[in-house]
């Protein structure tokens, strides 16, 4: 299949636009590059040995996503990762995050119907569960639009949105992936997570300890009811969460599905930094904090439909997961801005 990917030249996208082309799809990435620099693109060609086409735009704007279609199609399938992610930035900037993070959708989808793609697979949250007596959450777990954040919220308002597309057009797929927590990188070193700034989630902020460029890891809290009192994580593998994009495109059916993404195992904040400092060979500073406002103590998934419906397992645990973000720090000490 030949798919566009929105946001392609991301953290998530580059590591599905390798598991597509290496799974004999092709692939045309559209990134803003508002959260990724451009050699991220030309990094995916370097572990696939097949080009890449890079559109710098906005998959906001219907003339920018026209014309990806006019220049690079037609396409199957839309798989849509563009959006803003982070959750405390999105309560400073409710509008930005609103915008983009639904403007994509309706520009993508306002196109692609119109192009006659027949496939539309959107990157959304398991944040979007809100009750933790459901815990491990599976699909059929509560939802609610009245989230801790509007990037959580957004992402709930694109998935209602996405499924009365799907009522009225019968025969297009339109398949929804919650994803847990992203980690991890591709054993190659070449591509990786490469926040801008002060990072927000637990293990690119431990990388920049381990790597120097932070002093020291803060934990934050370590009283919830919990095991050792830290928050537990369902921390996916980066490779692995990119493989069920491609089982999802290649086995989604008409109408409107939804997988959780995540390895089903609760790792803990402590277990995680312990991990990551096996991979480093080395202990790293490290202080607890006071909670983090907006935390919650535990949340994971079950992950057993994707593995009943797609055949989707995740491969990979936190000590892979450790193994290869620091695999990709060490030799890309300034992520992307130092290639
Ligand atoms: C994980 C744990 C913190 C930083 C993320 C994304 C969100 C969504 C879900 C995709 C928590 C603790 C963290 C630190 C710490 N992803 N922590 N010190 O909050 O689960 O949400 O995954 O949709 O977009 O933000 O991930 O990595 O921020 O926190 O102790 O410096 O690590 O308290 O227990 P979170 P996180």
């Amino acid at each position: 299949m030949r798919v566009l990917l929105a946001g392609g030249a991301g953290y998530v996208g580059t590591h599905t636009a390798v598991a597509l082309l290496n799974a004999g799809h092709e692939a045309v990435l559209l990134d803003d590059l508002s959260g990724t620099h451009a050699v991220a693109a030309e990094r995916v060609a370097q572990i696939t040995g097949t080009s890449v086409p890079l559109v710098v735009g906005d998959a906001a704007d219907d003339a920018v996503v026209s014309g990806v279609f006019d220049d690079h199609g037609p396409f199957d399938a839309i798989i849509h990762l563009a959006a803003f992610k982070a959750v405390g930035e999105s309560t400073q900037k409710p509008l930005d995050y609103y915008s983009n993070n639904l403007d994509t959708t309706y520009a993508l989808m306002r196109v692609g119907l119109a192009r006659g793609i027949r496939s539309f697979v959107f990157s959304s949250t398991g944040t979007v569960y809100s009750d933790p007596a459901d815990l491990p959450f599976t699909e059929e777990s509560t939802t609610s639009i009245d989230l801790s954040n509007p990037y959580s919220k957004s992402k709930r308002m694109n998935e209602v949105v996405l499924e009365d597309i799907a009522r009225v057009n019968p025969d297009l797929n339109v398949t929804i992936l919650r994803y847990f927590n992203p980690v991890g990188a591709h054993p190659s070193g070449l591509i990786g997570e490469d926040p801008a700034g002060i990072p927000n989630n637990l293990m690119p902020f431990v990388s920049r300890v381990a790597v120097g460029s932070l002093e020291q890891i803060g934990i934050f809290g370590d009283d919830y009811d919990t095991p050792d009192g830290t928050g537990l994580r369902d921390y996916i593998h980066v490779v692995d969460l990119a493989e069920g994009h491609v089982v999802a495109l290649e086995q989604a059916q008409p109408g409107f599905a939804v997988f959780n993404l995540g390895t089903g195992t609760p790792v803990s904040v402590h277990e995680l930094v312990t991990s990551f400092e096996k991979a480093v060979g080395r202990e790293l500073p490290k202080v607890v904090l006071g909670r983090r406002p907006g935390d919650v103590a535990a949340t994971y998934c079950d992950p057993a439909k994707a593995e009943r419906e797609l055949g989707w397992k995740a491969q990979l645990g936190i000590d892979d997961a450790c193994r290869d973000y620091w695999n990709w720090q060490s030799t890309n000490p300034n992520g992307y801005a130092g290639a």
